[in-house]
């Protein structure tokens, strides 16, 4: 709360404005420039998390980067929201690279892992509860919760990886011969940094022949 004025989110609006003035006076064309045009070469699919926020971690500014985020970072065929920043990322500003970022500590996978009734937010987390479900003998084998739970935030994204290459959006930009590559990455919020979990991929070729809607040779 500010203490001159009774509006309890001066100081975010105060903030913002001596950020602004920042960044104008260190490049006066900043946001003119922005205001006609954004060009990002990155999709970032990430957790909604506070601990995780994308520009930042990445050292990006406004511009660089186009943002999905959601609990758990989960990427569902039904979903229109993502599939509507998915396609107009990959169709409209042609984004070169998709990430799909989770992190470890993850409390949506976290609690996709207890028997526990959480309400609505099991619906969303039913699909990583699939994913625990489908790992669960090789999960088991790790000694601590914390290790167990942090394997499963790496699962997912693996198969959100999965996903998203397996959307007709995806397909279809590979189909015609449109650069861009998926992504999974994993943040570790201990430690702020970034892992690639080396699931990369690029081409229609390297996903599994029952989702194509495409031959390799684009028939
Ligand atoms: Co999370």
């Amino acid at each position: 709360m500010c203490e001159k004025c009774s509006h309890p989110l001066q100081h975010l609006l105060d903030k913002n404005r001596r950020w602004a003035e920042e960044m104008t006076r260190e490049n006066p064309d900043f946001f003119p420039a922005l205001a006609k045009q954004q060009t990002p070469e990155y999709l970032w699919i990430g957790c909604a998390d506070s601990r995780v926020p994308a520009n930042e971690l990445l050292g990006l500014l406004p511009g660089d980067v186009f943002v999905h985020r959601n609990v758990a970072n989960v990427v569902v065929h039904t979903d229109f929201n993502c599939l509507t920043v998915l396609q107009y990322a990959v169709d409209v500003l042609q984004v070169k690279h998709i990430i799909v970022c989770g992190h470890y500590g993850c409390g949506g996978v976290k609690a996709a892992m207890e028997k526990k009734d959480h309400g609505l937010i099991d619906n969303w987390l039913r699909n990583i509860k699939d994913i625990y479900h489908q790992y669960a003998e090789r999960i088991a084998l790790l000694p601590t919760d914390e290790q167990r739970a942090d394997r499963l935030c790496e699962l997912n994204v693996r198969a959100q990886v999965g996903n998203v290459c397996h959307t007709t959006i995806v397909q279809n930009a590979w189909a015609r011969g449109q650069k861009l590559a998926v992504h999974g990455w994993i943040y570790g919020i201990k430690d702020g940094r970034l892992r690639d979990l080396k699931v990369s991929f690029s081409g229609i070729d390297q996903i599994p022949d029952a989702y194509r809607i495409w031959n390799d040779n684009g028939d």
